[in-house]
């Protein structure tokens, strides 16, 4: 697993975060999420005026990620022009638990991408929900 943050993946997310679509916030957000193959998948936010269908920029980089075939994930990063990086929505955080469980979660504000935290997945979202018991009515 990649554990020291990879600089190339902290500009990708930065640079997709130029496709972010936020007419309603003005908070735009770039992920780039790295496979264990090392390919890069990024992603930006999507927004609506139906606030609630608003899609988050990991969210939107996983789904391409996933629905072409990659399944293995090492590490994420998320860049926004927020102090100390965008912190994942629960949401997101969900997804990732679910699809990326494995991953680094790397945060960076768009103004000083060499400053990153990082996560674990876990750390981010214990205890959870992850799959359907088998033995339900
Ligand atoms: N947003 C993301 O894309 N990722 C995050 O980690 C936090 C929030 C987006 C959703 C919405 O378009 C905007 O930021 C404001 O919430």
């Amino acid at each position: 697993m990649a554990r020291s943050v990879n600089p190339r993946l902290v500009r990708a997310a930065a640079k997709a975060r130029e496709g972010a679509v936020a007419p309603w916030s003005k908070f735009k957000v770039g992920a780039a999420l790295l496979t264990r193959s090392g390919q890069i998948v990024t992603g930006a936010n999507v927004e609506s005026a139906s606030y609630g269908l608003t899609c988050c920029a990991e969210r939107v980089a996983l789904f391409k990620a996933l629905t072409s075939g990659q399944r293995k994930f090492t590490a994420i990063a998320v860049v926004a022009r927020a102090p100390g990086g965008p912190m994942p929505c629960g949401a997101c955080r969900q997804l990732l638990a679910e699809y990326a469980p494995e991953a680094r979660v790397w945060v960076a504000d768009s103004r000083a991408l060499q400053t990153v935290r990082s996560f674990s997945v876990r750390e981010l979202l214990p205890a959870a929900f992850v799959n359907i018991p088998d033995d339900r009515d």
